[in-house]
């Protein structure tokens, strides 16, 4: 008959070392696939609104995206993370994303910001919380989430000054392309 038997201290601390370290690199991988995203989404926008009057606001976020990103692909490569297969679809949907609700108009564009911050505010709070679990070992990537998420609600709070609830459609609008964040999130984590 099998018994149970404990684990060793040694095994102990390996398989906990080992789980973090595929927890890290979740981490980076859908941070990496996140910001991507974000910075093609602004692209979008940009070729959109680009030469209105919402193009300096769009370009100012733009630009933070483009940091992010940048961020991202620095910690992909140090910590040797395989982004996901999903990169290039990603990439395709966030800018149809971003020029097809400009298309619709500045306030469409601000409400998907709006949507999109949402989610991403919430996703770096969950990390955060799972972050400060051990914070020596996880200081740069608290840091550089931290960072982040306040500016990822800065963003937030600017759709909504530049007229977000006044889209058409705003409820639904945002309510769909918050599933699709999730989603994409779901999907950046496991493959
Ligand atoms: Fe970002
Ligand atoms: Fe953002």
């Amino acid at each position: 008959m099998l018994a149970f038997r404990p684990q060793s201290a040694p095994l102990r601390l390996l398989t906990r070392s080992v789980s973090s370290k595929c927890k890290i690199e979740e981490i980076i991988r859908v941070d990496h696939a996140g910001e991507l995203g974000a910075d093609v989404i602004y692209a979008g926008q940009m070729a959109v609104l680009g030469s209105t009057s919402k193009g300096p606001i769009i370009k100012h976020m733009w630009d933070q995206e483009k940091g992010h990103r940048a961020k991202f692909e620095e910690l992909i490569r140090k910590h040797r993370v395989r982004p996901t297969v999903m990169t290039p679809i990603w990439k395709v949907a966030g800018f149809a994303l971003g020029a097809g609700t400009a298309l619709l108009g500045d306030k469409a564009a601000m409400a998907c910001t709006v949507a999109v911050e949402t989610v991403i505010v919430d996703h770096y709070n969950d990390q955060l919380r799972e972050l400060m679990e051990d914070p020596e070992a996880n200081k740069e990537l608290l840091e550089t989430i931290t960072r982040f998420r306040d500016e990822e609600q800065e963003h937030h709070d600017c759709g909504i000054d530049h007229g977000a609830e006044q889209a058409p459609f705003y409820k639904a609008l945002t309510e769909a392309i918050k599933l699709g964040c999730k989603g994409a999130i779901a999907i950046s984590k496991v493959i």
